[in-house]
């Protein structure tokens, strides 16, 4: 079974935004159920890492348990959480990052508000709902639900202060001097700009957008551009590394709109990539499409 989406998956990355206040909805059995089979029906991870993910229904207690778990913003109201469980493999926070926004997108092609939470959740209520084991972990959660008609005032606060709804220009994040590339973002094919375009309005933890992509002739190399700042508090905090969840979820951007487009998208860690030019980005991963 293959996730299908009614929308166009161009469409739906514009709708997407984080949504943290939702209607009333007590999930009944036949919702949980139709939840289940949408996450049955999730991509394999890219890398093959061993991860599997839980629906668990809200209770009244989670929005205060969620501010102790170093999340930052106010959910109020989720229906439940998708709880991402995953093991020990290489590239799993990237692996985890692709699977997990596949089902944000579903979520919003259904007409739910979704938002992603990084935290703490290890040995949290929602490790035990999870039946997470001891080699598992959770490196983060989705609270979704049915959206309020309008942001509460918490929610802009907390858009505003992350910045969230400006994005970097292409120009920033893409490197278009690989094998014969002009560098002129304007000499990329169509499907290709529309690709990046889709990555570039990724959800991204604090809205760091940390992804950098050099076009290679008909790979892309994916790179991280690391706040290291950021990365630091987060170990400080216990957080696992939330840019790598960030790179996961820009390539499920890329890949849907291309596998949309008739392509057959492949991932792969090359032994001997090109250095993103004049800047401290990290390789990661490589498209082939
Ligand atoms: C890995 C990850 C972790 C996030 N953690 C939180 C969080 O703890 N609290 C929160 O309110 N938003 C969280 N967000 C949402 C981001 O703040 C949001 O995606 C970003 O500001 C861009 O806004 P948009 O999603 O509305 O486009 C997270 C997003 C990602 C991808």
């Amino acid at each position: 079974m293959t996730l299908h989406f009614r929308e166009s998956i161009e469409e739906l990355v514009r709708a997407r935004t984080s949504w943290r206040a939702y209607e009333p909805w007590i999930l009944t059995s036949g919702d949980l159920a139709e939840l289940e089979k949408s996450l049955a029906s999730l991509p394999p991870p890219p890398f093959g890492s061993a991860l599997r993910h839980v629906v668990v229904p809200a209770r009244s207690d989670d929005g205060t348990t969620l501010r102790g778990l170093h999340t930052y913003g106010f959910i109020s109201n989720a229906a439940g959480f998708v709880v991402g469980v995953l093991g020990e493999d290489a590239y799993g926070l990237e692996d985890f990052g692709y699977v997990t926004e596949c089902f944000v997108l579903h979520c919003t092609d259904r007409g739910l508000g979704t938002c992603w939470l990084g935290g703490t959740f290890d040995r949290s209520s929602f490790s035990r709902r999870a039946d997470v084991h001891d080699h598992e972990q959770i490196p983060a959660v989705v609270a979704f639900g049915k959206p309020t008609a309008l942001r509460g005032m918490r929610d802009r606060l907390i858009r505003l202060g992350a910045g969230s709804h400006k994005r970097k220009p292409l120009e920033e994040l893409v490197c278009c001097s690989g094998k014969g590339g002009t560098g002129a973002l304007s000499t990329l094919s169509p499907e290709l700009q529309t690709a990046l375009e889709a990555g570039r309005l990724a959800p991204s933890a604090s809205n760091k957008q940390p992804w950098r992509f050099l076009v290679d002739g008909p790979e892309v190399h994916l790179y991280l551009h690391r706040d290291e700042r950021y990365r630091g508090l987060g170990k400080t905090l216990g957080l696992v590394d939330l840019q790598r969840l960030d790179l996961g979820i820009v390539m499920a951007h890329l890949d849907l709109v291309l596998t949309a487009r008739g392509h057959t998208c492949t991932w792969v860690v090359e032994a001997d990539p090109p250095s993103f030019p004049g800047d401290l980005a990290e390789y990661r991963c490589t498209l082939i499409y």
